[in-house]
This record gives structure tokens, sequence and C-alpha cells, in this order.
């Protein structure tokens, strides 16, 4: 692949991504004016139209033939899907198995022809108590509508047993909340409220990091028989933390492979040298640290991968289903203090329950953050780097992250070494 045509792919999946994001919010906020649309037509005219060369038709196709997704992520658009619940029965017409037209005035037109749903029951009357929360409760709001868009667009039925989708739902009975463990996103923290609420700890302070995930306090939501789950799921406040796809990942390496790990370094680090590393040395071999942020990627989009995913990487989408489990509540890890302080407030818990800021372990590395990112993005070529995206592109979707196409363009200009 040569230099120009891996610039225009990127360029046109970010522009076709673009399309797709302005067009859900247009559609989430219906005040969207003729003049912004024409803007939004100029500038993708712009783009397209200064490398309208074969090479651009085909990388513009090709994007939106979905080749640019990782296989796992195709392959659960279109064959895994979800159940449940009865509002989704009638979906429309799945967006991506549509053809769409090379040309992009008729992309958007298509897309806008497409029935993004509006006349289902997403409100939750259940956060409109306290008007100080206003705000809250609006984004709420909006996450949620967005979510239920895209599981009715993107995400097929599916019959996976009701158990194996609750199971990384945690459970706490006094004050009636499910919450979903979503690794790296705020999930000792939760796990560690979770504790206090139920009155097995006094101070978040006073909880280790292994005894919140080895300690065997928490009961999941899986351990109960089917009568005890469906009584929860309907009567409980089920929440769910998001984060920002790439960098939930790159958190994750960073936690697993950059620390000595008694359990990520021998199974997944020997692993990944073996098969990723041409010549590694014997030491690398035998203890399996050291692995490079290239190399882990290599595995994460191997279809042959030697092991399976794992929590800490697995799409979100995978780990909670929201598509099938109404959760009340979508927090973010870009807003995890206020977003899980509303959440005790809403579920009554004592005043003194106060969501704790500190970061567990390694707390003197850096947050992972965008400049953090980018340095870990620079070190893979730039076609893996869409691959990344694209597996991980529902999530992306559903809680609305964008996918850093600008990010992308100049990487791509300025690093030349990495192609
Ligand atoms: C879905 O469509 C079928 C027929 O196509 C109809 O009988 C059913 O009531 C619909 N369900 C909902 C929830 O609209
Ligand atoms: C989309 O295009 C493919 C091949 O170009 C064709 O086989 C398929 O029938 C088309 N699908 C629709 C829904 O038009
Ligand atoms: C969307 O809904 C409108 C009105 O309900 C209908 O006329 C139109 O055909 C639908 N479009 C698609 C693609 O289903
Ligand atoms: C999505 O995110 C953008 C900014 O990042 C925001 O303006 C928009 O309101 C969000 N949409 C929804 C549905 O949350
Ligand atoms: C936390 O643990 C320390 C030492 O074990 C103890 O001194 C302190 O009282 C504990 N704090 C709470 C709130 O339980
Ligand atoms: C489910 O568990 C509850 C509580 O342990 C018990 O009372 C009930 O009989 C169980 N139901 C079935 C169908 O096993």
């Amino acid at each position: 692949m040569n230099l120009k045509l891996i610039y225009v792919s990127v360029l046109a999946f970010g522009v076709a991504g673009l399309i797709v994001f302005t067009y859900l919010q247009s559609c989430i906020e219906d005040q969207r004016t003729g003049s912004e649309e024409k803007m939004q037509l100029q500038m993708i005219n712009q783009d397209f139209g200064s490398y309208s060369t074969e090479e651009s038709e085909k990388a513009k196709e090709n994007w939106i033939a979905g080749k640019y997704f990782h296989k796992d992520s195709k392959a659960l658009i279109e064959s895994e899907g979800y159940q449940e619940p009865n509002h989704f029965e009638n979906r429309t017409e799945d967006s991506l198995t549509t053809n769409f037209s090379e040309d992009p005035k008729k992309v958007l037109k298509q897309l806008r022809g497409m029935n993004f749903s509006s006349n289902k029951h997403y409100l939750n009357k259940f956060f409109n108590r306290n008007n100080n929360w206003k705000v809250t409760n609006e984004i709420q709001e909006r996450r949620k509508f967005l979510l239920r868009d895209i599981c009715q667009k993107y995400v097929k039925k599916t019959q996976i047993p009701l158990v194996h989708m609750v199971s990384r739902i945690y459970v706490e009975d006094k004050y009636k909340v499910l919450y979903c463990e979503v690794p790296k996103a705020g999930c000792s923290n939760w796990k560690r409220i979770l504790m206090i609420l139920g009155g097995l700890a006094n101070s978040a302070a006073n909880i280790s990091h292994n005894s919140v995930h080895y300690g065997g306090n928490l009961n999941k939501l899986d351990s109960y028989n089917l009568t005890e789950i469906q009584k929860r799921l309907k009567t409980y406040t089920k929440i769910i933390f998001v984060r920002d796809p790439m960098e939930r990942l790159v958190s994750a390496f960073r936690d697993k492979f950059e620390h000595p790990n008694i359990y990520y370094h021998p199974v997944f680090g020997k692993a990944i040298i073996k098969k990723y590393r041409p010549n590694a040395d014997k030491k690398a071999l035998t203890t399996g640290s050291g692995v490079k942020f290239k190399e882990f990627i290599q595995y994460l989009l191997d279809p042959y991968r030697p092991l399976g995913m794992d929590i800490h990487w697995e799409q979100i989408n995978k780990l909670c289903y929201p598509c099938d489990i109404d959760y009340n509540f979508i927090g973010k890890f870009e807003t995890l203090e206020k977003d899980a302080n509303y959440i005790l407030k809403l579920i009554n818990a004592p005043d003194e329950v106060q969501f704790p800021h500190f970061k567990d372990r390694h707390s003197t590395d850096k947050r992972t953050n965008s400049e953090v990112i980018r340095k870990y993005l620079s070190e893979i070529p730039a076609a893996e780097r869409l691959q990344v995206y694209g597996f991980y592109y529902l999530d992306y979707l559903m809680f609305n992250y964008t996918i850093p196409y600008k990010a992308f363009q100049s990487d791509l200009m300025h690093n030349q070494p990495y192609l």
C-alpha cells in the first residue's frame, strides 16, 4: 500500500464516520439547519474531491463495504446481534448491509432516509426527581436515546442465554443496584462503593485492590436463579460505566504489560512474544515480560490469535450487553466522579459515601490521556490503527465516542517511518 492510498483511506473512513455521527446528532437534536448541511456537504466534497482518483474511490468503497472493520466486529454485526427486549422486535434495515452510493451527497441522503427510531420509550422518568441534576438527567436521556438507536440499527437479535449476559453484573441488594463491570473504566472504585453500601467495609481507602477483585465479597447476578435474576433486572437500578475505547485499550496494556504481573506476563505475554516477535531471546520467551504495544495489537487483530480475549480489552458491548439490558444509567469514565455521585444520590446512599478519586494501582503513572494515546498509536502501522478503530467500532457508536480522524491524518503525513 502506498502512502497516498492509506491517506485517502483514512480520509474516507473519517469522513464517512463523520457523516454518520453528524447525522445521528442531527437526528437526535432535530435542529440542523439547511446551511449547516450545505457546509458539511461542501466539506465532504472537498475532502473526497481533492483526491478523486480511482484509488480514493476504492478506499471509500472499502470503508462503506465495511472492509476496514475487523473481522470480529463485522462478525458481531452480521451474525451475533442480540435478542430481546420486546421493543427491539421490529428493526429497520441494517444500514451496514445497505449498499451505499459512491457519491457522498447521496450517502448523506441515504442515511437520512433510514429510520432511526423516535417513538420508543427511552425517557427515564425515574431520574427526574431532582432539579439540581437537570443537566445530568438530560445527558442521560441523550446517551440512552443514542444507544437505543444504535442497537436498533446495527445490532441484530441473538439468543445468548440470559445467565451469560448478566455474568459481569454485580449485585448490591440493600440499595438495589446492579453494576456491570467494565475494566479500566473505574470499576475498582465502583466495587469498593458496592462493598461499602453492602456493609462489607467502612471506607474505600481501606479496601485493597486484591480484596476488591479477588475477595469474593460481591455477588454476581449470574449466581442467582432465573426468577431472582429477572426480579432484580426489573426492579434494581442498573448502571454501566464506559470509557473511550482507545484509552481503555492503552490503559489496559500499560496496566497489564508494563508492570510485573503474575498472570498476564506468563499467560498472554509469553504467547504474544512467541507468535509475534521474530528472533525473540530466551529470557523474553520464558518470562513473557516486555511485550511491546505493537505486538499486543498484532495479537488483538489476529483472527487466529493464540489466546482468547480478556475482559480488559474485550469490547464493552460484549461485556455488558447494553442492547439487551436496559441500563438506567450510562456513566462515563471521563466524568466519573460526577456521574457516580449522582447515582449515589439517586439510590439514597448515605451522604458520607462518596466516590473515591484515587487510582489504586500504579498511582504514580501518568493517567492515560490523549497525549499518551498518541504516543502509543504512533508505534503501530497506520493500517493497523484503522483496524483497531474498526475493532471497537460498535463501542464508539453506542457511547458517542469520536474516532479522531484528524489526528490520523497528521500522523500519516508526518510519521512516514511507520508506513
Ligand atoms: C412487529 O411486527 C409484527 C409483524 O411484522 C407485528 O405483529 C408485531 O406486533 C410487531 N411488534 C412490535 C413490538 O411492534
Ligand atoms: C448490494 O450489492 C451487492 C453486490 O454489489 C449485491 O449482490 C446485493 O444484492 C446488493 N444489496 C442490496 C440490498 O441492494
Ligand atoms: C421511514 O419512515 C417513513 C415514514 O414512517 C417511510 O415513509 C419511509 O419509507 C421509511 N424509510 C425506510 C428506509 O424504511
Ligand atoms: C455526543 O458527543 C458530542 C460531543 O462530543 C455532544 O455534543 C453530543 O451531544 C453527544 N450526543 C449524545 C447523543 O450524547
Ligand atoms: C483503615 O485502616 C487503618 C489501618 O488498618 C485504620 O487505622 C483505620 O482506622 C481504618 N479506617 C477506617 C475508616 O476503617
Ligand atoms: C430461586 O431462588 C429463590 C431464593 O433462593 C428461591 O426461593 C426459589 O425457590 C428459587 N426458584 C427456583 C425456581 O428455583
